[in-house]
Protein backbone atom coordinates (compact mmCIF):
# COMPACT_ATOMS: atom_id res chain seq x y z
CA UNK A 1 0.00 0.00 0.00
CA UNK A 2 1.40 3.38 -0.99
CA UNK A 3 2.56 5.54 2.06
CA UNK A 4 1.12 8.84 2.39
CA UNK A 5 4.35 10.51 3.26
CA UNK A 6 5.84 9.54 0.42
CA UNK A 7 3.24 11.93 -1.30
CA UNK A 8 3.66 15.42 -1.88
CA UNK A 9 1.85 18.33 -3.70
CA UNK A 10 2.37 19.38 -7.30
CA UNK A 11 0.29 22.11 -8.85
CA UNK A 12 -1.00 21.57 -12.00
CA UNK A 13 -2.27 24.65 -14.56
CA UNK A 14 -4.66 22.34 -16.64
CA UNK A 15 -6.79 24.56 -19.08
CA UNK A 16 -6.49 27.54 -16.64
CA UNK A 17 -7.20 26.14 -13.38
CA UNK A 18 -4.66 25.41 -11.04
CA UNK A 19 -4.96 22.04 -9.27
CA UNK A 20 -3.21 20.94 -6.15
CA UNK A 21 -2.52 17.22 -6.59
CA UNK A 22 -0.78 14.58 -4.16
CA UNK A 23 1.42 12.34 -6.03
CA UNK A 24 4.83 10.00 -5.51
CA UNK A 25 7.45 10.67 -7.14
CA UNK A 26 6.82 8.14 -10.34
CA UNK A 27 3.25 8.89 -10.74
CA UNK A 28 3.18 10.20 -14.55
CA UNK A 29 1.18 13.10 -15.44
CA UNK A 30 -1.72 10.88 -16.91
CA UNK A 31 -2.25 9.27 -14.10
CA UNK A 32 -2.34 12.62 -12.09
CA UNK A 33 -4.62 14.25 -14.75
CA UNK A 34 -7.06 11.60 -14.46
CA UNK A 35 -6.98 10.49 -10.36
CA UNK A 36 -5.73 13.92 -9.32
CA UNK A 37 -7.64 16.10 -11.24
CA UNK A 38 -10.33 14.57 -12.58
CA UNK A 39 -9.84 14.74 -15.96
CA UNK A 40 -10.31 11.63 -17.39
CA UNK A 41 -10.96 12.57 -21.27
CA UNK A 42 -6.76 11.83 -21.13
CA UNK A 43 -6.96 8.31 -22.13
CA UNK A 44 -3.61 5.94 -21.19
CA UNK A 45 -3.88 3.06 -23.88
CA UNK A 46 -0.49 1.49 -23.87
CA UNK A 47 1.42 3.49 -21.26
CA UNK A 48 4.53 2.79 -22.40
CA UNK A 49 4.81 6.03 -25.23
CA UNK A 50 3.65 4.35 -28.54
CA UNK A 51 0.22 4.63 -28.92
CA UNK A 52 -0.26 8.96 -28.49
CA UNK A 53 -3.64 8.20 -26.65
CA UNK A 54 -2.64 10.29 -23.72
CA UNK A 55 -1.59 13.32 -25.95
CA UNK A 56 -1.99 16.94 -24.22
CA UNK A 57 -0.64 19.99 -24.44
CA UNK A 58 2.02 21.38 -22.31
CA UNK A 59 3.10 25.15 -23.61
CA UNK A 60 1.26 24.85 -26.51
CA UNK A 61 3.29 21.42 -27.53
CA UNK A 62 1.87 17.94 -27.79
CA UNK A 63 3.65 15.51 -24.99
CA UNK A 64 3.12 12.27 -24.26
CA UNK A 65 1.16 12.26 -20.50
CA UNK A 66 2.32 8.50 -19.81
CA UNK A 67 6.10 9.79 -20.28
CA UNK A 68 5.60 12.79 -18.33
CA UNK A 69 6.35 12.42 -14.64
CA UNK A 70 3.61 14.97 -12.83
CA UNK A 71 6.32 16.13 -11.06
CA UNK A 72 7.82 17.43 -13.99
CA UNK A 73 4.81 19.38 -15.62
CA UNK A 74 4.70 22.22 -12.35
CA UNK A 75 4.68 25.40 -14.35
CA UNK A 76 3.27 24.41 -17.94
CA UNK A 77 0.79 25.36 -19.11
CA UNK A 78 -1.37 22.13 -19.78
CA UNK A 79 -4.28 21.99 -21.79
CA UNK A 80 -6.65 18.60 -22.41
CA UNK A 81 -9.36 17.64 -24.28
CA UNK A 82 -11.80 19.07 -21.63
CA UNK A 83 -10.30 22.64 -22.30
CA UNK A 84 -12.00 22.88 -26.14
CA UNK A 85 -14.82 22.66 -25.69
CA UNK A 86 -16.89 25.85 -25.42
CA UNK A 87 -19.96 26.15 -23.04
CA UNK A 88 -22.61 25.55 -26.15
CA UNK A 89 -20.30 23.65 -28.53
CA UNK A 90 -17.55 21.67 -29.65
CA UNK A 91 -14.00 22.86 -30.75
CA UNK A 92 -13.68 22.93 -34.73
CA UNK A 93 -11.27 19.86 -34.91
CA UNK A 94 -13.54 17.99 -32.44
CA UNK A 95 -16.63 18.67 -34.21
CA UNK A 96 -14.89 18.27 -37.76
CA UNK A 97 -13.94 14.62 -36.27
CA UNK A 98 -17.32 14.05 -35.74
CA UNK A 99 -18.74 15.09 -38.36
CA UNK A 100 -16.01 13.25 -41.19
CA UNK A 101 -16.18 9.97 -39.07
CA UNK A 102 -12.87 10.37 -37.79
CA UNK A 103 -13.77 9.14 -34.66
CA UNK A 104 -14.86 5.69 -33.29
CA UNK A 105 -14.01 4.36 -29.84
CA UNK A 106 -13.08 7.29 -28.29
CA UNK A 107 -9.71 5.79 -27.12
CA UNK A 108 -7.03 7.13 -29.79
CA UNK A 109 -9.51 10.25 -30.27
CA UNK A 110 -8.47 13.01 -27.69
CA UNK A 111 -5.15 12.45 -28.35
CA UNK A 112 -5.70 13.18 -32.04
CA UNK A 113 -7.38 15.95 -31.72
CA UNK A 114 -4.95 17.69 -29.59
CA UNK A 115 -2.46 17.01 -31.69
CA UNK A 116 -4.90 18.03 -34.50
CA UNK A 117 -5.24 21.34 -32.66
CA UNK A 118 -1.46 22.10 -31.90
CA UNK A 119 -0.77 21.50 -35.28
CA UNK A 120 -3.50 24.24 -36.73
CA UNK A 121 -2.67 26.52 -34.08
CA UNK A 122 0.89 26.67 -35.71
CA UNK A 123 0.07 26.24 -39.42
CA UNK A 124 -3.39 27.11 -40.44
CA UNK A 125 -2.96 25.35 -43.94
CA UNK A 126 -1.44 22.31 -43.62
CA UNK A 127 -1.38 19.71 -46.56
CA UNK A 128 -1.69 16.19 -46.44
CA UNK A 129 1.56 14.89 -45.97
CA UNK A 130 1.91 17.88 -43.10
CA UNK A 131 -0.95 16.29 -41.20
CA UNK A 132 0.17 12.57 -41.71
CA UNK A 133 3.94 13.31 -40.38
CA UNK A 134 1.94 15.55 -37.03
CA UNK A 135 0.23 12.48 -36.23
CA UNK A 136 2.60 9.76 -37.03
CA UNK A 137 2.39 9.47 -33.46
CA UNK A 138 -1.01 8.66 -33.17
CA UNK A 139 -2.54 5.53 -33.58
CA UNK A 140 -5.89 3.90 -34.16
CA UNK A 141 -7.23 0.97 -34.53
CA UNK A 142 -10.68 1.73 -35.75
CA UNK A 143 -11.21 4.00 -38.64
CA UNK A 144 -7.78 3.74 -40.39
CA UNK A 145 -6.83 7.28 -41.17
CA UNK A 146 -8.14 8.47 -44.22
CA UNK A 147 -10.81 10.12 -41.82
CA UNK A 148 -8.90 11.42 -39.86
CA UNK A 149 -6.69 13.07 -41.82
CA UNK A 150 -9.61 14.36 -44.29
CA UNK A 151 -11.22 16.00 -40.32
CA UNK A 152 -8.26 17.68 -39.76
CA UNK A 153 -8.45 19.71 -43.63
CA UNK A 154 -12.17 20.22 -42.66
CA UNK A 155 -11.28 21.87 -39.21
CA UNK A 156 -8.79 23.76 -40.56
CA UNK A 157 -10.88 24.93 -43.97
CA UNK A 158 -13.74 25.33 -40.85
CA UNK A 159 -11.00 27.70 -38.69
CA UNK A 160 -10.16 29.87 -41.74
CA UNK A 161 -13.09 30.50 -42.66
CA UNK A 162 -14.46 31.06 -39.03
FE1 LIG B 1 0.84 7.36 -23.63
FE2 LIG B 1 0.18 5.31 -25.18
S1 LIG B 1 -0.72 5.92 -23.29
S2 LIG B 1 1.63 6.90 -25.59
FE1 LIG C 1 -9.16 5.43 -32.61
FE2 LIG C 1 -10.73 3.46 -32.23
S1 LIG C 1 -11.31 5.40 -33.01
S2 LIG C 1 -8.58 3.53 -31.81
Amino acid sequence: MANKQSRQIVRLDVNGATHEVAVRPQDTLALALRDGCGLTGTKIGCDLGTCGCCTVLANGRPILACLTLALEAEGQQLETIEGLTGAERLHPVQQAFATCGGSQCGYCTPGFVMTSVALLRRNEAPTRDEIKSAIAGNLCRCTGYAKIVEAVETAAADMRNA
